[in-house]
């Protein structure tokens, strides 16, 4: 007999690219569930009454993505300890009638670097962006002990992270100017750099944040970008010899994450990232 219909979905504007549907559901199938998760393209004004609805229509969760990932924060209830600190929300629980923010982006690339066979603590990471998904890869980093710089086009919004980051979690992190010198500068006494900027992504393919010349291959390098999922800076980093971790990973590992705050199960991961690849390719 099948269980229980329960509806799940993912929030944006706009959404049509999102790959989040394709993802749960063949979870949701894989697993026997007879649940259903869908995209929904709602404007900020319209975010109100999209959760009124969600409610009535007894939803257990959502995704959110941009452009609402802080918009969306005023509508909730509680927020758990990640989501406040980086004041941004990419999955809610609907729970007793009320919505609980989680944010499992930062989670999600730390579990991806795991899973290349990177240990966090105690590394020298080297963050490229200070956007949404910089943010919360900045905070989770800092989390779990690493030592992070961030270099970002626009410094003051690097150096805005950094201070954030020293008054909240007390850890200095250290902010380099967005140039090849500045960056060619710390590599040496760097372990993991990430690419958090959208440089590279799709229909920019050929472009990358850096050039080859500041890389060398004692280096792990990983782009969040996973549209195409081999970046022209994973490309270069793979010539030198570096070991190199695709976007995909962090977008399957955010998913896993939410599944895990909505239904307490297990995820079948290398099912997530074939339904995935299976779609960029
Ligand atoms: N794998 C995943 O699960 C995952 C999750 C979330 C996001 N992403 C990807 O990560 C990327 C960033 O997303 P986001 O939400 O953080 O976006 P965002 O908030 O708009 O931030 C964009 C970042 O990229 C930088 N940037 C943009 N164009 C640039 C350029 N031409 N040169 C140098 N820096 C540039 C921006 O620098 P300024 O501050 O100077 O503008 C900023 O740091 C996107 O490609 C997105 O698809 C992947």
């Amino acid at each position: 007999m099948m269980k229980e219909n329960k509806l799940f979905g993912v929030v944006g504007h706009p959404i049509r690219h999102s790959l989040s549907p394709v993802m749960h559901n063949a979870v949701f199938k894989k697993l026997g569930l007879n649940y259903s998760y869908s995209a929904f393209d709602i404007e900020k004004n319209d975010l109100d009454v999209f959760l009124k609805r969600c409610r009535e229509m007894n939803f257990l969760g959502l995704n959110v993505t941009v452009p609402h990932k802080v918009d969306i924060i005023r509508y909730l209830d509680d927020l758990d300890e990640n989501a406040r600190l980086i004041n941004a929300v990419n999955t809610i629980k609907f729970e007793d009638n009320m919505l609980l923010g989680y944010n499992t982006d930062g989670l999600g690339c730390v579990r991806a670097l795991e899973e290349g066979g990177e240990r966090i603590g105690g590394k020298r990471i080297l963050i490229l962006g200070a956007g949404g998904a910089a943010r919360a890869i900045v905070f989770q980093c800092a989390l779990e002990g690493a030592e992070i710089a961030i270099s970002n086009r626009t410094m003051d919004r690097a150096m805005r992270l950094a201070r954030e980051i020293r008054e909240k979690l007390n850890k200095r992190v250290l902010v380099v100017n967005f140039s090849e010198s500045s960056i060619r500068d710390i590599i040496p006494t760097t372990d993991i750099l990430i690419n958090a900027t959208s440089v590279g992504m799709y229909p920019k393919i050929h472009r990358s944040p850096v050039s080859s010349d500041v890389l060398n291959p004692k280096l792990t390098v990983m782009d969040i970008v996973y549209n195409p999922i081999e970046t022209q800076f994973l490309r270069n980093a793979k010539r030198i010899g570096c070991k190199t971790i695709d976007g995909v990973g962090m977008f399957v590992h955010q998913g896993a994450e939410s599944l895990r705050i909505w239904l307490d199960i297990k995820p079948p991961i290398d099912l997530m990232r074939k339904v995935v690849v299976e779609k960029l390719v």
